[in-house]
Parts: structure tokens; sequence; C-alpha cells
């Protein structure tokens, strides 16, 4: 498809954030390209299941969607931060459906109707709008459909960042634009642009279980990271407790919203254990009810646990998880009757790019938005469903500075094109697959849910044997999809293990056997990582 090279604003990503961001941009004068590596519907966004949290409920307040977002964030949250993304969660939901979202309502006693609001762990009241158990298609498709729509805005499927390119002068380090293959053509285009915004989702697929799809492969926390951007809190990865546990289900999540309904874990001779672990039982955060659940399959030997929410009615369960209770029967789990086998899974990354509070990365006309992102927000843990809401509030602080700044932002320099003068196409392939099993396998055995030391160091000396080999093959061979792909997740995993390695307590959703405690003794301490000019390449 022939498209101009040139634009304002070019968005790296078509989940929750990116879109959101087009939108919101769309209506003032420019041009807008937005990329997805593969299908604009192949991000987290797409797959979310239980829905967003927002203050609507009588009994609720906005002080205490905080408290509670705090408290998960064991210490770590940016106060301001959390209540800027808290005030807005009325007004993001009111832009969502007049964008065409429709969420699940209830009647009321009067005859009307309201929202329904879900129940997860860590909130203390009801809080979640949703669209029953799909409310990511939901919101994506809406998206989708009124980017489509609008003149301003052009849809780059198949579209792969290879690198982001930054003025080379010292007086003019911003961003300029990106080198990105046509994973189609098999080509890579320099595409030149004012304003660069990173909505790449997070890096789960770091690890060999995985909630997640395919996109997320960190690379823009890796791009960033190259091109001189400081990264945040990699340490946090967020496990999700319950991924179905099927030999032909791949990453299939069963949402939380089951345990808010209350369903109950149990072992696989029908008991319950989570009242061993905390009083909350269930409904503890989610980094509680996951080291649980991985403590008793360690202990038993066991290679699941079960979720059971067949008290319920037939018709209750259908109604309010129709996704779930589909899937699940394709893989001949009838869960009305039945418990669900699950496992824990890598889900959410609570790290990311350094951004501020508007979203701004280290490199002048650099913003980060979304997963990606590491806004302060989350601290050490996520809380349920605040991610959703998350993008779209730096959605649109983003869109607030961008159309603030852009008039003054000075043309662009000419931009050499990509050089492919010195390599040829790959002949060995298998290098970059049997590298991804090595690095996935590794990362969940050495640097998963509970970590040691001596893990970390063994995962570490792995990455930096995987990051030679990847180097080499990179400047030798032709760019294709899976090979940046790769080359972006070392250097995710590379961070997540460094930034690990620098806690030297337990804290959130960060366990290590070394040090078991919470370190009280001094204030909390976010890890901030900067690049080194070694790591620019
Ligand atoms: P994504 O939606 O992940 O989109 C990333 C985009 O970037 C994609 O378009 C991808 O193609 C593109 N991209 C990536 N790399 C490149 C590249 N190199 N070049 C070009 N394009 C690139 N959160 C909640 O708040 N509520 C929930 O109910 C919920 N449920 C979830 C259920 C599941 C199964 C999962 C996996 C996550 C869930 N989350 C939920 C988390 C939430 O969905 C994500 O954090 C959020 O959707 C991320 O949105 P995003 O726009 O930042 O990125
Ligand atoms: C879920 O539905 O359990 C996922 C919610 C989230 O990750 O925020």
């Amino acid at each position: 498809m022939p498209y101009s090279q040139n634009y304002d604003v070019l968005i790296i990503g078509s989940g929750g954030a990116g879109l959101s961001l087009a939108l919101k941009l769309a209506n003032h004068s420019m041009r807008i390209a937005v990329l997805s590596k593969f299908a604009l519907t192949a991000g987290s966004t797409y797959y979310a299941q239980g829905g967003i949290s927002a203050v609507f409920g009588a009994d609720d307040s906005i002080e205490s969607h905080i408290d509670d977002t705090l408290d998960a964030g064991a210490g770590l949250c940016n106060p301001e931060i959390v209540r800027l993304t808290v005030t807005h969660g009325k007004s993001s939901i009111d832009w969502l459906m007049k964008q065409g979202v429709v969420f699940t309502e209830e009647q009321t006693a009067s005859g009307g109707s309201k929202l329904h609001l879900n129940q997860e762990g860590g909130h203390s009241h009801r809080r979640i709008v949703h669209t029953a158990d799909a409310t990511g298609k939901a919101v994506s498709l809406s998206l989708i459909e009124r980017a489509r729509e609008h003149a301003n805005i052009e849809l780059f499927e198949h579209h792969n960042v290879v690198e982001l390119i930054t003025g080379s002068k010292e007086d003019d380090k911003r961003i300029l634009g990106a080198y990105v293959l046509d994973s189609i053509k098999q080509q890579v285009r320099t595409i030149a642009a004012r304003v660069v915004v990173l909505a790449t989702g997070g890096a789960s697929k770091a690890y060999l279980y995985s909630t997640n799809p395919q996109s997320a492969t960190g690379d823009g926390i890796a791009l960033a990271w190259r091109a001189g951007c400081r990264v945040s809190n990699m340490e946090f990865m967020q496990f999700h407790p319950t991924c179905l546990y099927h030999p032909h289900a791949h990453s299939f999540l069963i949402s939380e919203a089951v345990r808010g309904e209350g369903g109950k874990l149990i072992l696989p001779d029908g008991s319950p254990f989570m009242h061993h672990f905390d009083s909350r039982e269930e409904l503890a955060p989610r980094d509680i009810v996951a080291r649980a659940i991985d403590h008793e399959m360690k202990k038993r030997g066991i290679d699941c646990v079960y979720l059971d929410i067949s008290h319920k009615s037939e018709q209750f369960i259908r109604e309010h998880f129709p996704t779930i209770y589909q899937q699940c029967l394709e893989f001949d789990i009838d869960i009305t009757k039945q418990p669900i086998p699950v496992v824990p899974a890598a889900h959410y990354t609570c790290g990311g790019v350094l951004t501020d509070s508007y979203a701004r990365a280290d490199i002048p006309n650099l913003y980060a938005i979304g997963e990606v992102a590491c806004t302060g927000l989350h601290g050490a843990n996520r809380m349920a469903s605040n991610s959703l809401l998350e993008c779209l509030v730096f959605a649109e602080r983003a869109s607030e500075d961008i159309l603030q700044k852009l008039p003054g932002i000075l043309p662009l320099p000419e931009i050499p094109d990509w050089d492919e003068s010195q390599v040829s196409d790959s002949d060995e392939e298998v290098v970059v697959s049997h590298n991804w099993d090595e690095l996935r396998r590794f990362m969940w055995d050495y640097v998963g849910i509970v970590r040691t030391d001596k893990r970390l160091s063994r995962a570490m000396s792995r990455v930096e044997l995987l990051k030679k080999e990847i180097a080499e093959y990179y400047s030798n061979f032709r760019v294709t999809s899976d090979l940046l792909e790769l080359r972006n997740l070392v250097i995710a995993a590379e961070l997540i293990i460094r930034c690990a390695q620098q806690r030297k307590e337990s804290r959130g959703l960060h366990y290590t056997l070394d040090y078991p405690e919470t370190d009280n003794s001094k204030p909390a301490q976010n890890t901030v990582l900067t690049p080194w000019p070694t790591d620019r390449r």
C-alpha cells in the first residue's frame, strides 16, 4: 500500500492506549500513523476480560479506589499519579461509550438501568465496568472502527518497528521517527515523524507460560532503552493466578471476576486452601494468590489447582462468563458442573519506560503510554483492571501535551535510509526459534514467581550468551519479525533480571527466598536503570 513517509505523529501500537490517543488527536488537523506489528487486534487489549476500574458504585469513592491501589502497590506507587488516574475513571468510561463501546448493564429497583460492576482482587468495592467477560474485545473493536472512519488516521498492519531514529547532533537529540519492517513485503521503510509514541504493550512473553498474545515481547521497552531512555521497576512482573491448564489451550485466561463472583480455589482432593494464606482468601491481591498456588503445586508435586464456580446456577455462569464457558467447553470442561484446572502465568509488566505525568519519556518528543510505560500508577503490584484505565488516562494526558507542543517542533532533518548492503538472507532460522524457547524457559525457571540470587545470576549468564549470539545474527542477516522480537525480548529479560538483582528485599510481585521480608528500615525505592552507551546497540 503506498503511503507518505512523513507524519506529525507516529503511534507504535494499536491497542487500547495507541488507538485512544490516535482518536483523541485526530480531530485536530494533523497526520497520524498507527502501526501494529501483526493485525490491529494483536495486542493484549483485545483479550482483556474482567473490565476497567472506575468509581460508579453508590457506596464507593475515589478515596477508596486510591487507597486500594496504593495498598496493592506496596509502597511504590506515586500517589499523585494514582489520584490523577483514579479521578479520570468516570470520564474515561464516558469517552469509551461515546466511541460506541457497550458495557454490561443491570436493572435498577425503579426499572431503569445502570452499569453492572464486577468485583476483583484487591478492590474493596465492586468497581469494574465490563462487557460480560470480553471487555477488551468490545473496546478494541469499537476503537478500530472509529479509527478506520477517520481521515487523519492511517492504520498499518504487519509493520514491525526495527529501531527508533533520534537526532545525531548533540544539540538536536530528539526523536525523528522509526525504521519499520513491512513484514508482508519484507522491506524496511523509514517513517519520519515529529512526535513518536510507544504504545507497544508489555513483555510477558519473556516467560514460557503467559496469558499474553504473541505481541507482548517488550519491543517498546527495548526500543526506548537502546535509544537512551531510562527504564524502571522491571522486576515487578505480574503472574495471573488462573490461566487455563490444558495441553491444547494456549494462554487462555480465567478472569479474576470468576473469583469475584464466588469461585473457590481448590486442591485436586476438593479442599480449599486460600484461607491458609490470606484472610481475603480468593480476593487477596493476585501476587498473594499466585504465590499460594505456586506453593501448593510445588509442595504437592501437582500440575495445577482448580477453580470451582459450579455452585452458581448455570444461567448465572452462562450470562456472566459466556466466553470462558464456551472456551472451556471446547476443551470438554463444563464449568457449570466441574472445576476448571488452572495455573499461574506471566500476565502484566508493571515496570517499563519511565515517563512523567504527561507520558513523556527521556527523549524530546518521545512518549510512552499503556503497558509499555512505568508511570508510577502500579508500584510493586498492579491492581486488577487498573491497566485499561491507565491506557485511557495517559492517552488523554499525552494528547494534551502533544497538541500544545506540536506547533513548536522544528522541521525534521534529512534521515538516511535503512542500509541493507552488508547483510544477506539468514541460512539458519533455527537459531532464532531455539533461542526463543531457551530464553522463555530459563526466565520461567529462574526469574519467575519465587526467585533467589543464584537463580538470577544463572539467568543473567544465559542472557549474556544469547545477546552475543543475537547481535551477531542481527548484524549479518536481513531482519525478520521473529528476529526483531527475539532481539527485544532478550533486552526485556535482561532488564527484568537487572532490576530483580538490585532489589534486596521481597516487595509486591518480587519475591526472593534470599530476602523474604520487605525492608521497612528505609523509604521504599523504585528501581531505575539508565542505559550506558554500550546498551545502545
Ligand atoms: P496492547 O493492547 O498489548 O497493544 C500493543 C500494540 O503494540 C499491538 O498493536 C502490537 O501489535 C503493537 N506492537 C508491539 N510491538 C510492536 C512493534 N515492534 N512494532 C509495531 N507494533 C508493535 N487489564 C485490565 O485493566 N482489565 C482487564 O480485564 C484485563 N484483562 C486482561 C486479560 C488478558 C488475557 C491480558 C493478556 C491482559 C489483560 N489486562 C487487563 C491487561 C491489559 O489488557 C493490557 O495491559 C492493556 O490492554 C495494554 O494495552 P496497550 O495498548 O498498552 O498494549
Ligand atoms: C482478569 O479478568 O482477571 C484480568 C484483569 C486484569 O488483568 O486487570
